[in-house]
């Protein structure tokens, strides 16, 4: 279901593909987030979207921003320089030297020898030590484990390298991704349990594109986290997706429909190099279609929903039972987050998509 404003915009868009982003219903989802977040520092996972018009929107709601490359880093300083700009937590793993001496509010350790890199530049830097801890995750979209930070002995080897210069401030994690506030608050649990005075739980609140009505309770995970939380214990958190993936459409129109051997097809404008989301995630990406089509049509019967490249994986949505005709417009929803910015544009040399912003 898309809101009024976002249908109208869609119908008066010319070009198709373009990308919807609706700024006013992004500022209304972060500033509910803030509020339900009382005494935790919340910042913005800038992988999930690194949008300009999307970032200068939530720099308002966020305490900083989490980026995970030198490109995300220089792109975020730039939208906010001056002294002390956005606060920066720089993570990733493989880090370059040039990477590790970017200056930054808080600096992610994943790995022993990446500490040592990190002294021998003889920089100044509070450091978060990413631990990957043997903790059961169950009903995760993905799960980190594997190269991501360290376990417990690699911490342990740490621990005596620190000196005046590169302090040791406490510990980062970000264990999956797609837990609701039950499952992140029982891990929350877990990791707040320590003698570090700071912890950085990472991201991962769940995102439904099965059920986009059903929203993370953000309200129950800063309750728990609020009651998980020992005084004087500094809480940050980094989630990407559940904050920008509602605020972003991809709108589109059907160019073709067709039956081959008994399976119908409907072929829009663009595709998935557009919009990877539906292909990395294995989903049907939700949409609204606008009846504005007076071509031949598909009704009664289950139609999959597919791109202009060539390749079988081009598959927004299978066997839909939505009825489709050429012309009509197409709004996917939920292209907010992983979305534009994880696509392969250039496979097949299409138009790009435009972009578009609701601004009030
Ligand atoms: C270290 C780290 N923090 C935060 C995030 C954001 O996760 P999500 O977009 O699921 O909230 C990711 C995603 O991969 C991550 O790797």
């Amino acid at each position: 279901m898309i809101t009024t404003r976002v249908r109208e915009a869609a119908l008066r868009l010319s070009d198709a593909p373009t990308y919807l982003y609706d700024l006013p219903a992004l500022r209304d989802h972060a500033s509910a987030v803030r509020q339900a977040l009382p005494g935790v520092e919340l910042y913005y996972a800038v992988k999930a979207n690194p949008d300009t018009e999307l970032l200068k929107t939530l720099a308002e709601y966020v305490d900083g921003f989490e980026v995970s490359s030198g490109g995300e880093h220089a792109h975020v300083s730039a939208l906010f320089p001056g002294e002390p700009g956005k606060p920066l937590a720089l993570g990733g793993p493989g880090k370059t030297d040039a990477e590790l001496r970017l200056p930054c509010h808080r600096l992610h350790v994943e790995s022993p020898n990446e500490l040592r890199r990190l002294l021998a530049t003889g920089r100044e830097a509070d450091v978060l030590l990413r631990l990957n801890p043997d903790l059961p995750v169950e009903g995760a979209a993905l799960t980190m484990s594997g190269p991501f930070g360290m376990d417990e002995a690699g911490v342990r080897e740490c621990l005596p390298l620190f000196t005046d210069r590169v302090r040791l401030r406490g510990l980062h994690s970000h264990l999956a991704s797609g837990l609701d506030a039950p499952r992140l608050l029982r891990l929350a649990a877990r990791l707040l349990d320590t003698e570090y005075d700071e912890v950085n739980l990472g991201g991962g609140m769940a995102v439904s594109y099965a059920a986009p009505e059903s929203r993370f309770d953000w309200a129950a995970y800063g309750a728990g986290l609020a009651a998980l939380r020992r005084a004087g214990q500094r809480v940050r958190i980094e989630p990407g997706r559940a904050l920008t993936a509602y605020c972003g459409y991809y709108v589109t129109r059907v160019v073709d429909v067709k039956r081959v051997r008994g399976e119908a097809y409907a072929i829009v404008l663009g595709g998935t190099h557009h919009l990877r989301t539906p292909v990395t995630k294995g989903h049907d990406q939700p949409f609204t279609v606008l009846p504005t089509g007076d071509g031949p049509a598909l009704r009664d019967e289950p139609v999959t929903v597919v791109g202009q490249l060539c390749t079988p994986k081009d598959v927004f949505a299978r066997k839909i039972g939505t009825p489709l005709r050429v012309g009509d417009t197409v709004v996917f929803e939920m292209a907010g987050a992983y979305a534009w910015n994880i696509s392969h544009h250039d496979f097949l040399m299409h138009p790009k998509p435009g972009f578009h912003y609701l601004r009030d």
